[in-house]
């Protein structure tokens, strides 16, 4: 297949272009390398691509709706759209950023999809959607309507108009609501990065709240598997939860990362953020069916291979 990968020097779009490379699709890549966190970071997670000859890459903006006209009329059977900006708490301080990031660059997108006749979309929602009020674990046709941050109202919004998109032009459309990814190449504003790094570094790790509040977490590998699969399947309008289907709590993280590491964290308790959720839990059962999606790697496993991958790349 020829897909579009918006995002692709991110944590997750590199992890995916890689899988998608090797698999002989031919990926062209997008990413403005975005001020969230440092380019050198992205431009790292690049190099790992740019061996592959079925890859192209351009820095463009979703902003810049002139140039993904541009780039669109080479024709994509599908298009992986992942840009955007991520980050609860920094969505409190710059709501306007995240409107932009996320809603008005997928409204540029899906605007030059219409007009370049391009109808498959696969896009990265996300569990926090949920936010504090619904039912444990999270389902897809459960309401989802109350986000308790811009970021997360800022992804329900952009759900929205994917569907009215599949509703008055037929755009095929599969938003996955990813929950708390870590792995390889892991955003260093996430909290495990902050964890194992605070930890190997001896620096403090703050904690928000008293450790009791519970995580989804997925390794990267499950969530790359259900992105591909999704690209290839997509018919029709689903959201589709992509989790670990497995709830772990802050406190038992700490002890884990502690086990694996040999080393004691040191632990600040912080309140609990503004625009944080409680808990996260996904029921899968809907990414089994469409997607035969079912996560394979647990916390223990996942920990420790990113563990191994954080003190790998800190001796480099
Ligand atoms: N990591 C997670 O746990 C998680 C959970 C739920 C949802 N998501 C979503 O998945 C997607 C990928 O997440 P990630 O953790 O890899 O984040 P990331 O920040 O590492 O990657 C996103 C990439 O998009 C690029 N980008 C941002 N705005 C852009 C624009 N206007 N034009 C072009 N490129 C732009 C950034 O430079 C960045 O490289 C995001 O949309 C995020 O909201 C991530």
């Amino acid at each position: 297949m020829k897909i579009l990968l918006t995002g692709v020097a991110g944590f997750i779009g590199s992890n995916l272009g890689e899988y998608l490379l090797e698999k002989k699709n031919e990926v062209v890549g997008i990413d403005n390398f975005d001020s969230y966190y440092q380019k050198e970071i992205k431009v790292r997670n690049l190099s790992t691509l740019k061996d592959f000859e079925n890859f192209h890459f351009l820095e463009i903006d979703l902003r810049d709706k002139p140039s993904i006209k541009a780039l669109l009329e080479q024709g994509f059977d599908v298009i992986i759209h992942l840009a955007g900006r991520g980050g609860v708490r920094r969505s409190i301080l710059e709501p306007q950023q995240y409107v932009e990031l996320n809603y008005v660059a997928t409204l540029n997108l899906l605007e030059v999809m219409k007009e370049t006749n391009h109808k498959k979309i696969v896009f990265a929602s996300t569990s926090s959607v949920y936010g504090n009020k619904s039912e444990i674990p999270f389902r897809e046709d459960r309401m989802a309507d109350w986000p308790i941050s811009p970021y997360s109202a800022s992804k329900k919004a952009c759900e929205a108009l994917l569907y009215t998109y599949h509703h008055i032009y037929g755009f095929n459309v599969y938003a996955l609501r990813f929950f708390t990814v870590y792995g390889r190449r892991q955003r260093p504003d996430m909290a495990i990065f902050k964890l194992i790094k605070s930890i190997i570094k001896e620096e403090v790790f703050e904690k928000y709240g008293d450790g009791k509040t519970e995580r989804d977490y997925t390794y990267i590998d499950d969530i790359v598997d259900g992105v591909a699969n999704a690209a290839q399947r997509v018919d029709g309008y689903e959201i589709i939860n992509i989790g670990g289907s497995r709830t772990v709590e802050l406190n038992r993280l700490i002890s884990l990362a502690e086990e694996i590491t040999g080393k004691k964290a040191i632990i600040v308790e912080k309140p609990i953020p503004e625009g944080d959720v409680i808990r996260t839990y996904a029921d899968v059962s809907k990414a089994n069916k469409l997607l035969n999606f079912s996560p394979k790697v647990k916390i223990e496993e996942g920990l420790q291979k990113f563990v191994e991958w954080f003190l790998k790349e800190k001796s480099r």
